[in-house]
């Protein structure tokens, strides 16, 4: 029998198309005031037809969340228990399920507290032969009073991201690591440089490599081929590197500019936001976000030619995400 996670109050009864979307809406980006499970079920006739959903709930943290500017309430994270908690979540999960077409993926993005919760619920509706990477993304450095605590400083979050059939997008992604200077040469170009033997380099590669100036050899003959690294604007050498499961080149929002940090308590970085959906999603996917926040992923997706669905019931949330993207009105669920 399939591992099944049961908890009081689970329900399982089909979420029907009910209710409709009422306001101005732009094909680039929507916006939709509301409990999101309303909403998406009033968004099923589109079942299919989404490219990616990403998902970043109430992480189970026990707390009211306030905008830090205004001081105003944005949201809670406050359950009775795990079963009411997982009780919110398990109709969102299925109904994004629905949405999703065959080329989509979901990323679900909590940490400690609901990761082992969120996991086999993917596992159940996505299968867990869907799962494409648990990532660990290093949400803030490590705070003084978490390291003096006995536990190790609980800095990660965790994303989820799951393919819904075969057709799923996938772009791989490279980004840059730090490189000490002393690992490092630089050429009479002034360019920066790392050497590694010829390998199995034929004499024709070498040759052509030659040809491009990317061949160093030693005052004993010897051949090393040579791999430039760029030098950043902080006067910092980066070397490109394949991005893996573990994200600690995306900056903790703290380290974003004043322009991008909204106030909105629990925003994420536009970075974060932008990676998930180039690497899997193509421009002119449907994205949908149905706890939008601040409107990070409307951002991020607007930047790269994704169209977008917002969905947050916070009056705060949806007053920081229209600021960020003016264009767009806001849709009800009537
Ligand atoms: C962790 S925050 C999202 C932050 C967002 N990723 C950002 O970058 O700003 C979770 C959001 O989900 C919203 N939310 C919680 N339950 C909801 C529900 N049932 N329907 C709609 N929105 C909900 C909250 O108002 C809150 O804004």
């Amino acid at each position: 029998m399939a591992v099944r996670l049961t908890w009081t109050g689970r329900d399982d009864t089909p979420l029907t198309p009910a209710g409709r979307l009422e306001g101005e809406r732009s094909a680039r980006g929507r916006m939709i005031a509301g409990d999101n499970v309303a909403a998406m079920r009033a968004l099923l006739d589109g079942a299919g037809r989404y490219g990616l959903a990403y998902l970043d709930p109430p992480y189970l943290s026990g707390t009211d969340y306030v905008h830090e500017r205004e001081g105003a309430r944005a949201y809670g994270d406050r359950w009775a228990d795990r079963d009411a908690y997982l009780s919110m979540l398990w109709p969102v999960l299925r109904l994004v399920h629905a949405l999703l077409g065959p080329h989509g993926t979901i990323w679900v993005q909590v940490d400690h507290r609901a990761s082992g919760l969120v996991q086999p619920l993917l596992d159940e509706l996505f299968g867990a032969e869907r799962l494409r990477n648990v990532i660990a993304w290093r949400r803030a450095p490590p705070l003084g009073r978490q390291v003096q605590s006995n536990q190790f400083p609980r800095n990660l979050d965790l994303l989820f991201a799951y393919a819904k059939g075969d057709q799923a997008r996938w772009h791989p992604a490279t980004t840059r690591a730090p490189l000490p200077r002393g690992r490092a040469r630089k050429g009479p170009d002034g360019r920066w440089f790392t050497l590694a033997p010829r390998g199995d380099y034929t004499d024709e590669s070498v040759a052509r490599l030659d040809a491009e100036g990317r061949i160093h050899r030693s005052e004993a003959g010897k051949v090393y081929v040579k791999y430039f690294v760029e030098e950043g604007d902080d006067g910092q050498l980066y070397k490109p590197r394949a991005v893996d499961a573990v994200w600690d080149d995306v900056a903790p929002l703290r380290h974003a500019s004043p322009k991008e940090r909204t106030g909105y308590p629990t925003q994420k970085p536009e970075p974060l936001l932008r990676r998930i959906l180039e690497a899997t999603s193509d421009p002119g996917d449907l994205v949908i976000d149905p706890f939008a926040g601040s409107g990070t992923t409307g951002v991020a997706a607007a930047a790269l030619g994704r169209p977008f669905v917002l969905i947050d019931e916070s009056p705060v949330a949806l007053a920081t995400a229209q600021k960020r993207l003016p264009e767009l009105s806001i849709e009800r669920v009537v």
